[in-house]
């Protein structure tokens, strides 16, 4: 199957009331274990591409090497661009092959944000591919800001519904209490403040910075609309505490597929949980 657009994927899980796994790839083997876990899981899957990943694998290997996996298997996949950062990265991305982008305009004025967003929405929608946004500030679990700091970054849900009504976007990621990267405690999600914007906002709404959020509050986050669940951190972990736990065990090991191999196994594995907790098991 060719690659399909996020939206799509996200219309049935709104209808059916699950979230697709959003998963970060950055090489070959996070690539192959993505879809060896929606597979395994007979689940719909969207890949996404970093700042870091493009950096780092380049776009056009990305496109290739999600090109080449959707079109052989039987589930949907979309490959789509992850906090992209301007107008012009998104159009580069979409002109080699994604099938979904996102355009974060959260650090800008909510005017700027709105404008920047249709800019793109204008150019995504005349070649069918879907554009999520964000509103408030997501950020970094490195990032030392206090509580009362962190409650102003959050999005407000009048803000929400301006901005959904302004620009028509297809999905919206919102500043509910996640942040990206290792929590150093539990992460607390501002449930009320989900459930007013989803009263408000009427499009499937993504939730950031996943990893390390309690599986209950995930479910009770998708219960209260949330469509797209983005996973980067837990694939890291597992990715590189199995090719930890080789070389300790065989320093003298000098093979990258001895390392690498049980490396995708573990990701896979992380993949497959995380897909069944989203509660898109069987969905593809
Ligand atoms: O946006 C969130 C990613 O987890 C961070 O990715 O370090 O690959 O840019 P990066
Ligand atoms: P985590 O790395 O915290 O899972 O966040 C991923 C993410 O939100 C990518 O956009
Ligand atoms: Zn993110």
């Amino acid at each position: 199957m060719a690659l399909v657009p996020v939206t799509d994927l996200l219309e049935r899980a709104e209808a059916g009331g699950y979230a697709v796994g959003a998963f970060n790839c950055n090489n070959m083997e996070i690539v192959q274990a993505i879809i060896a876990a929606a597979e395994a899981e007979n689940a719909p899957v969207i890949m996404q591409a970093s700042q870091g990943a493009i950096k780092y694998a380049g776009i056009d290997y990305i496109v290739a090497m999600a090109r080449l996996a959707a079109e052989n298997t039987h589930v949907p996949v979309a490959l789509h661009l992850d906090h992209g950062t301007s107008f012009e990265q998104v159009i580069q991305c979409i002109r080699a092959g994604f099938s979904s982008v996102m355009i974060d305009g959260s650090k800008l004025p909510l005017r700027e944000n709105i404008a920047l967003t249709r800019r793109v929405l204008d150019a995504a929608r005349a070649v069918g591919v879907s554009v999520e946004a964000e509103l408030g500030k997501i950020g970094g679990t490195e990032d030392d800001i206090t509580v009362s700091e962190r409650d102003a970054f959050f999005t407000d849900p009048e803000e929400a519904g301006v901005f959904v009504n302004e620009t028509g976007v297809d999905s919206l990621a919102v500043a509910i209490g996640t942040a990206h990267g290792q929590y150093k405690g539990t992460p607390e999600l501002d449930f009320p403040r989900l459930e007013k914007i989803k009263s408000i906002v009427k499009i499937p709404i993504v939730l950031h910075g996943s990893s390390g959020v309690p599986d209950e509050a995930i479910i009770e986050a998708i219960r209260l609309g949330v469509r797209k669940v983005n996973i980067d951190t837990n694939i890291r972990e597992a990715f590189v505490a199995a090719s930890r736990q080789v070389l300790d065990a065989n320093p003298r090991e000098i093979d990258p597929r001895k390392v690498l191999g049980p490396a995708r196994e573990a990701a896979t594995g992380i993949i497959r949980e995380k897909i069944r907790i989203f509660g898109s098991s069987g969905k593809a």
